[in-house]
């Protein structure tokens, strides 16, 4: 792929977005695949929806939407493409072929997972319900489509307090993120029965790091997602889902912040965000790493990395993510 005088010039002006962040070397490895993309998503009536990890030339050079997982989501739902690219992990790519079954959606690596998801499955969801009977299960989105399948209703971070709530009961089963739980724990009077799952990059965080950066940062703003430790939430000034602490950059312009979360976040939204400094102690997250440029290419090109549901699951598996989507953030 060579950097064409057609191809600066097409890309030029997300170029002129980005510069900031990106020095021209970079830009010129990256720009013919992001041109020939874009090309493809217009011949293929084709969308990328980009989770907010990933990296500045797929969130600004190829995404249709870059969002937190609830709004992929939604937007999944609502899209008039015939194909979805996901820029994301496997489970965000199921719940879009959940919420738009009849078009075909692609992920350009199949080992993108993701440490949540993977810590529980649908039988071990059936035997939960089996020792709580009648205790609703919520299930946070990061789970398979077989876990969802068991799951009364799911939630992301953006609303899993909301999501609780919403069910009107004393009790619930809520699974798999053990910090998410105790997050919600926090927030409401719902008893929460919890699964031990862990996402192995928030869990990276502890207290001491935070505490140290506040001290060598006099001012600054720390803000978490709630998958991170309880001892790191609190000791944070704001926690929320990725759009959440997006929302909370752009509309709060703090002098100096830290986003407990992924690296790609603040690389993202400086962009947009030009006089606020972001302090970057982060942690990457491998799954989402897995997806490039080149592989996004090679899916649309060849239509690869197909996700394949029986039809059973997904009518089972669905239900939960549209009562989800119903309640909203
Ligand atoms: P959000 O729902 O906040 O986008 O987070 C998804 C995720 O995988 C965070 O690690
Ligand atoms: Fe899963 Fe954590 Fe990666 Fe999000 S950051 S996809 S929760 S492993």
């Amino acid at each position: 792929m060579n950097f064409t005088a057609e191809v600066k010039k097409a890309t030029d002006p997300i170029y002129q977005k980005i510069s900031k962040v990106m020095p021209e070397i970079e830009w010129s490895i990256h720009a013919p695949y992001i041109h020939r993309i874009n090309q493809l998503k217009k011949e293929k009536n084709a969308i990328v929806l980009a989770h907010n990890y990933q990296t500045p030339e797929i969130y600004h050079g190829v995404s249709d939407v870059a969002a937190d997982s609830l709004a992929l989501a939604i937007e999944a739902a609502k899209t008039k493409a015939d194909i979805i690219v996901m820029a994301g992990v496997h489970f965000m790519a199921e719940t879009s072929k959940l919420m738009s079954p009849e078009k075909k959606v692609l992920l350009p690596d199949m080992d993108a997972g993701c440490s949540l998801s993977s810590s529980v499955t649908g039988k071990d969801v059936r035997l939960l319900k089996e020792k709580y009977p009648g205790v609703p299960v919520v299930s946070y989105v990061n789970t398979s489509a077989d876990v969802k399948a068991e799951t009364d209703i799911c939630c992301t971070s953006a609303n899993a307090v909301k999501i609780v709530e919403s069910l009107g009961v004393k009790k619930v089963i809520f699974l798999p993120d053990d910090y998410l739980a105790k997050y919600v724990a926090s927030q409401t009077h719902v008893e929460i029965i919890a699964w031990k799952g862990i996402c192995m990059v928030h869990d990276q965080f502890n207290e001491k790091e935070i505490n140290d950066i506040r001290e060598k940062n006099p001012g600054i703003k720390i803000i978490a997602h709630p998958e991170c430790p309880p001892e790191v939430i609190k000791a944070s000034d704001f926690a929320g889902s990725t759009g959440g602490m997006i929302n909370y950059v752009k509309n709060n312009q703090p002098q100096k912040v830290m986003m407990v979360t992924e690296c790609s976040m603040s690389d993202n939204i400086q962009v947009e965000n030009p006089n606020v400094e972001f302090i970057r102690p982060c942690n990457l997250c491998p799954h989402m790493k897995k997806i490039t440029l080149p592989k996004i290419l090679d899916c649309l090109e060849n239509e690869t990395g197909e996700i394949i549901m029986d039809k059973k699951t997904i009518e089972k598996a669905r239900i939960p993510v549209e009562r989800m989507a119903a309640i909203g953030r």
